[in-house]
């Protein structure tokens, strides 16, 4: 079965159990600056997990695009991916354990008719400091499950991954550890989670590849969450009924299911293969590297697998209109296609290959992302230039690392070669470490120093944003949301009804607004900006929202949104009105959370300032603002 069949089962079965099937979110999250990139399928519903209205439902399934830059050093073994295609489905307060599991078991082994022999499950040891309980429901219901298959499934408690090793497998199906392995939540173990992040207990199925031979190295024995390779995690069900609060945890509003299951995953679980690369979705990447380098993927494993996944990330940021920089997704994005352009050059594959890799890449999900068709000639360009811009700079970049040889390499020299030749730091790091060159101890501090000038330049992925930091749904972020809907409405009365949303983001601090408009905002139509915004706040308008029909809130009612973003059939559209006006002042489609009266926004005697605008791209201006 190929990937592409497996994703469409699996939406159409989750169809069956009454999921409505909604659209991928984009690789770049919207209103969220917690991360610089949707990493779970759960990470743009966590308003609904909290307790929001869905507009379509409470249950909900979708393949969520992911991308974790945090993996890009993890890739070049057999399973992992900075991109991946997580399955998703969830219930919002209503299904619990026994439906999902049950249904999980049923799509792997009657639908993709993987051997339930080979399926091994995990579920959670409880907390004593918490007092959370062992989950001896999940375990039963899997008893039960595994029993429809003749099954007996002897329960074995583990506890931490390190406690495996020694303990082994002791004949056991289902396996009980503690909250390093089945808890999740965005930001880690159980202990280290914010307050107001919700969480609970997970339950994972692994395929064990009886072909694998445990290997000693990651421990005396082998089990379900052992490293050597041998089980392979294939899904994840958490019972999500937990808010974090200062030092305990309260339940949320419902009791939610959030599944994820990656795609390629189970795909090479349906093929009984380990290596991912092999799936439909990415070993035609690799056929076509094979013929452009005359060398065999068996001989190269490593780097035809950075160049497939860094490739096939570039060509999804790329469609989700990243466009590589020197600054946050841009950089990041920078930074995959140039490790891939690093490792084609190993392979002695001339510059030029993306025009053959990037087709390729978009023909295989073509058919079911018809963002990409649209898009498909605008991905090869922006690939293709930053491929040619990379190229004038790498021969030189190279040559000049390898003069610096005989010394020790410092700050500065890596600094340089960033500067100068554009060569990302964990590139020359990487490069100078294979080359077996030596660096200056205190280079990291130098370099920094060397960047003070430029310093958001070097905010990169494994820096601060990836460390599950959450903002999202605190109240000052709520109130910065809200300011961003007045002032999008203000500046469609200041400027012109061209003004579109093309970007928005939000930290503690300020708000952040890119939309079109063809030239630099006056300062007086700035201050005219300011001037509704406060006015607005200060006649204390009703905050609300309904949910409409697509259809009718954008063509019969007006509702604004953004640009690019896509729609299900029903929308959640709030309206901003003050008591005594006949229409609201603001009508927009957002998914929220927002404060419930504007009158909030100047608690503390605050007013809201434009701090900044500037230019973001070609017709596209950006604005900061703050609440002071
Ligand atoms: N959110 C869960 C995960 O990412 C399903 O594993």
């Amino acid at each position: 079965m190929t990937a592409q069949e497996i994703r469409k089962l699996y939406l159409d079965y989750f169809k069956t159990k009454k999921h409505a099937i909604i659209p991928r979110a984009l690789l770049v999250p919207q209103n969220d600056s917690s991360t610089l990139f949707t990493s779970s399928g759960m990470q743009p519903l966590v308003p609904y997990l909290l307790g929001e209205t869905h507009p379509l439902g409470n249950r909900l399934v979708d393949s969520q695009t992911c991308l974790r830059a945090q993996d890009i050093p993890d890739v070049g073994d057999n399973r992992h991916t900075t991109f991946f295609e997580m399955l998703g489905n969830w219930s919002l307060g209503d299904y619990f354990k026994k439906e999902q599991l049950g249904w999980f078991f049923e799509f792997l082994v009657d639908k993709i008719g993987l051997d339930p022999n080979k399926l091994y499950v995990t579920c959670f040891i409880g907390s004593e400091k918490y007092n959370i309980v062992k989950d001896t429901e999940s375990a039963k219901i899997w008893q039960e499950l595994f029993k429809t298959k003749n099954i007996v499934a002897k329960t074995v408690d583990i506890g931490s991954e390190e406690d495996g090793g020694y303990k082994g497998m002791q004949d056991g199906r289902i396996f009980y550890y503690d909250d390093s392995k089945n808890w999740w939540c965005r930001a880690g173990g159980i202990d280290a989670m914010p307050s107001g992040e919700p969480g609970g207990p997970d339950s994972e199925v692994f395929y064990e590849f009886e072909f694998i031979q445990h290997d000693s190295r990651f421990g005396k024995f082998c089990h379900p969450n052992c490293d050597c390779g041998r089980f392979m995690e294939i899904g994840n069900s958490v019972f999500m009924e937990y808010l974090k609060t200062k030092d305990n945890f309260v339940k949320l509003p419902n009791k939610n299911v959030d599944f994820g299951g990656g795609l390629e995953r189970i795909a090479a679980a349906s093929e009984n293969v380990s290596d991912v690369f092999e799936i439909s979705l990415l070993r035609p990447i690799i056929d076509k590297l094979e013929i452009l380098s005359e060398k065999k993927y068996q001989s190269h494993q490593e780097s035809m697998r950075v160049i497939a996944d860094h490739l096939r990330a570039a060509v999804f940021l790329a469609a989700d209109t990243v466009i590589p920089s020197n600054k946050t997704q841009g950089y990041v994005m920078r930074r995959l296609i140039r490790r891939a352009i690093r490792y084609a050059f190993d392979l002695g594959i001339e510059f030029g290959f993306f025009e053959n890799v990037v087709p390729v890449i978009i023909s295989l999900y073509i058919n079911d992302f018809p963002e990409l068709k649209l898009q498909d000639k605008l991905i090869v360009e922006v690939l293709t230039r930053e491929e040619r811009i990379f190229a004038q700079t790498l021969k030189k970049g190279l040559n000049e690392l390898n003069k610096l040889g005989d010394k020790l390499i410092t700050g500065q020299d890596i600094f340089k070669l960033y500067d100068t030749y554009g060569f990302p730091v964990e590139l020359s790091v990487e490069e100078v470490f294979r080359l077996g060159y030596k660096l200056e101890q205190t280079w990291q501090t130098d370099f920094d120093k060397a960047m003070k000038l430029q310093r958001d330049r070097s905010r990169t992925a494994g820096k601060g944003v990836f460390k599950g930091g959450l903002g999202g749904n605190s109240e000052i972020h709520k109130k910065y949301h809200t300011a961003t809907h007045l002032m999008y409405r203000a500046l469609k009365d200041v400027l012109g009804e061209h003004v579109t949303q093309h970007g928005s983001n939000i930290t503690e601090d300020r708000l952040r607004f890119d939309f079109s408009h063809p030239q630099k905002m006056t300062g007086e139509e700035i201050k005219k900006v300011e001037d509704i915004v406060n006015q607005q706040i200060n006649n204390d308008l009703q905050v609300s929202f309904h949910e409409y029909s697509t259809k009718k809130a954008i063509n019969e009612l007006g509702a604004v949104g953004a640009f690019g973003d896509r729609y299900g059939e029903v929308v959640k559209v709030y309206s901003m009105q003050g008591k005594t006006a006949t229409k609201p002042f603001s009508f927009e489609i957002c998914g929220g959370p927002h404060v419930e009266h504007t009158a909030v926004l100047k608690e503390g005697n605050k007013k809201f300032k434009i701090i900044k605008e500037e230019s973001s791209s070609a017709g596209i201006r950006r604005i900061k603002a703050v609440l002071i």
